[in-house]
């Protein structure tokens, strides 16, 4: 497994592979991976002949008031894993070498980044999409996944791709939890066990309204109060909690066509998202 640091080495790999005609699939994370991560990185395999992770914590995508500097990091854990689930490149870039001092070109999506983690959260999906263009044009991809953890942010990944015709294939991969139903998260190495046995209050929440849809319920408010009730019992303080078109990220009254029930929850002061799909 090679570690690349620089965006030319990065790109002297790449072009090697591409010489030989192999395909290239990316994941793109943070790091401090977890099991959720692992996950994206099997498809990667199924997709390309090369995989490549990229481990960045990328500044442009938190706020000025949110947690950059204590975001969770463990460059050796996450090369061992790494290593031992056969990926083959790691791109760990400085955040100078991802963004010149005069960096000033952004790529804002308009629409789906609006609602939801774009309320509290103004800035963050232009910095994704800015950080995942620069990933797709560094690592010359040819598919990358994402998982369904950040439905809007895959949401918004694949508007980019289609408004901009990024010649990249974006594969979307399911939620993976803990046993108990949390989403696993790196985030949720914040929480005391207090905040932990609490924030398992938002998967419960969440589950009791999808069995609430499986039994015939199609008002959105019935199961937004559902997992409401559930958080607000255990003390969360509630960002967002909606129920949305699936395509459009527009509220609905009526489920009447596939749906995204997503819900954003502070528990102490970390912040932690979960979602289901209905229809
Ligand atoms: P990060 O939070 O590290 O997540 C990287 C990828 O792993 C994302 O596609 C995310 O949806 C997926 N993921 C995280 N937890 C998951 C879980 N429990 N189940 C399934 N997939 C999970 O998302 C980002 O980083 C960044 O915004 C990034 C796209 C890398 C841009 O900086």
């Amino acid at each position: 497994m090679q570690i690349c640091r620089t965006v030319k080495e990065m790109r002297a790999l790449v072009d090697e592979w591409r010489a030989n005609n192999s395909k290239i699939a990316l994941v793109p994370t943070m790091g401090y991976l977890h099991d959720g991560h692992i996950s994206l990185v099997k498809i990667a395999h199924t997709l390309g002949d090369k995989v490549v992770l990229s481990l960045f914590v990328n500044p442009t995508q938190f706020g000025p008031t949110e947690d950059l500097d204590k975001y969770p990091r463990d460059f050796q854990r996450d090369v061992d894993a790494c290593e031992k689930n056969g990926v083959d490149a790691i791109f760990a870039p400085t955040p100078d070498e991802m963004y010149a001092k005069d960096f000033s070109t952004w790529v804002t999506e308009t629409s789906l980044s609006l609602p939801m983690c774009g309320v509290s959260r103004p800035i963050h999906f232009r910095g994704v999409c800015t950080v995942v263009l620069k990933l797709f044009n560094i690592t010359r991809c040819d598919a990358a996944v994402f998982g369904k953890k950040d439905a809007q942010q895959a949401l918004v990944i694949q508007r980019m791709v289609r408004d901009l015709n990024v010649p990249v294939e974006i594969v979307t991969a399911p939620l993976v939890r803990e046993a108990d139903g949390l989403a696993m998260s790196s985030r949720n190495r914040y929480l005391s066990a207090d905040e932990r046995e609490r924030a398992l209050s938002l998967s419960r929440g969440i589950f009791a309204a999808e069995k609430l849809y499986n039994k015939g319920e199609r008002s959105a408010s019935v199961l937004i109060a559902e997992v409401q009730k559930s958080v607000e019992q255990a003390n969360g303080k509630i960002d967002y909690i909606v129920c949305n078109a699936r395509d459009t990220l527009m509220p609905l009254e009526s489920i009447d066509r596939p749906a995204l029930l997503a819900a954003a929850v502070y528990f102490g002061t970390t912040r932690l998202i979960d979602n289901v799909f209905l229809g």
